[in-house]
């Protein structure tokens, strides 16, 4: 059996064996984000991993990854993704209804898992528009709360409808008040909530971290960006600027990225 290649590329469907799963629930947020519940006897994944969804479509398997959303505990997967104009698999995986069958491949990959970043006095999670759900699922884990003393998550989207899991992020806050704080950012209408534009931008001028009450700073400080891989490298270079450099295995550093498509 073949593993899916950790950057989500690579593996050519065909040659990938497939659980033959089964929707759950399909649920919408807006006129283009969904999130589709599935049961799959899959192996165990740990929480930040990745997934693969797929359909057949005019003959041919087309597959892409997918973070988990749901901790490792639950054994509901879940997959959050939005609708992309003219994207081949999003456009089906919309359409899918309770008890419609669903591919998922049977193992998980990817290394943007706590496994992969040392402990720090604050965690950083980064995120852009479908790129909360690993983080949804990181924070279902009992492992973050005991090693991270403050966590800040941040969820950037275009407009306010697409601050998503409000009820998830609220259980999450009531249940680690002075731990975890989560600011979110709209970037394309005036709101009353979060911070108004982009994540690099609000690093270089100081207002995330006047709004954290926390610095972003290499010698205590862990940052995980997920999502769009333009602000995933603009925030980067922000964080270099600084200072920070990224997490490898054998020198371990403050940032860990994990971007959901090619520029
Ligand atoms: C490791 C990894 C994890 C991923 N996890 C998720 C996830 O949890 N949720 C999710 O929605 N997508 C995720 N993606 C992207 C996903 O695999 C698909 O590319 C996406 O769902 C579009 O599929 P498509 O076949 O409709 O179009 P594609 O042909 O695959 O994509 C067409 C274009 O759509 C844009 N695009 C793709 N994904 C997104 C996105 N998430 N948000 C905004 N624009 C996008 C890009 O410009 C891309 O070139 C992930 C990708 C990787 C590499
Ligand atoms: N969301 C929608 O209403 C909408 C409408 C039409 C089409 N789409 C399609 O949906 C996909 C986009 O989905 P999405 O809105 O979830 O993702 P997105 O385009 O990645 O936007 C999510 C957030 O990331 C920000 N961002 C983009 N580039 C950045 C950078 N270099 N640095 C920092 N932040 C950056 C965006 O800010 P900016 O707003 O400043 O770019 C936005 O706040 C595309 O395929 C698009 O064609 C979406």
């Amino acid at each position: 059996m073949l593993t899916p290649h950790p950057d989500g590329g690579g593996t050519p469907a065909r040659m990938t064996a497939w659980v033959e799963g089964t929707v759950h629930a399909l649920r919408q947020w807006t006129d283009r984000l969904y999130s589709l519940q599935v049961e799959a006897d899959i192996a165990p994944f740990k929480a930040g991993q990745f997934g693969r969804l797929a359909l057949d479509i005019d003959g041919e398997r087309v597959a892409r990854p997918y973070s988990f959303v749901n901790g490792p505990d639950n054994p509901l997967h879940e997959f959050y993704f939005i609708v992309v104009p003219g994207g081949p698999l999003t456009q089906r995986l919309a359409q899918l209804k309770a008890g419609d069958t669903v591919y998922v491949a049977p193992r998980a990959a990817g290394f943007f898992v706590l496994d992969e970043i040392p402990d720090a006095g604050k965690l950083w999670m980064l995120s852009t528009g479908t790129a909360i759900g690993p983080f949804l699922s990181i924070l279902a884990t009992n492992e973050v709360w005991s090693r991270f003393p403050r966590i800040v998550l941040v969820h950037a989207v275009r407009t306010r409808a697409e601050l998503t899991y409000a009820d998830t992020i609220r259980s999450l806050l009531d249940a680690h008040p002075g731990q975890l704080d989560y600011i979110p950012f709209v970037s394309r209408e005036e709101t009353d909530i979060g911070l108004r534009g982009r994540v690099p931008d609000a690093i270089r001028d100081g207002s995330l971290e006047t709004r954290a009450g926390l610095t972003i700073d290499a010698k205590d400080s862990q940052v995980m960006i997920c999502g769009n891989p333009a602000m995933v490298s603009d925030t980067q270079a922000v964080l270099t600027e600084r200072g920070m450099q990224k997490n490898r295995r054998r020198e371990p550093g403050q940032i860990t990225t994990e971007q959901y498509w090619k520029t």
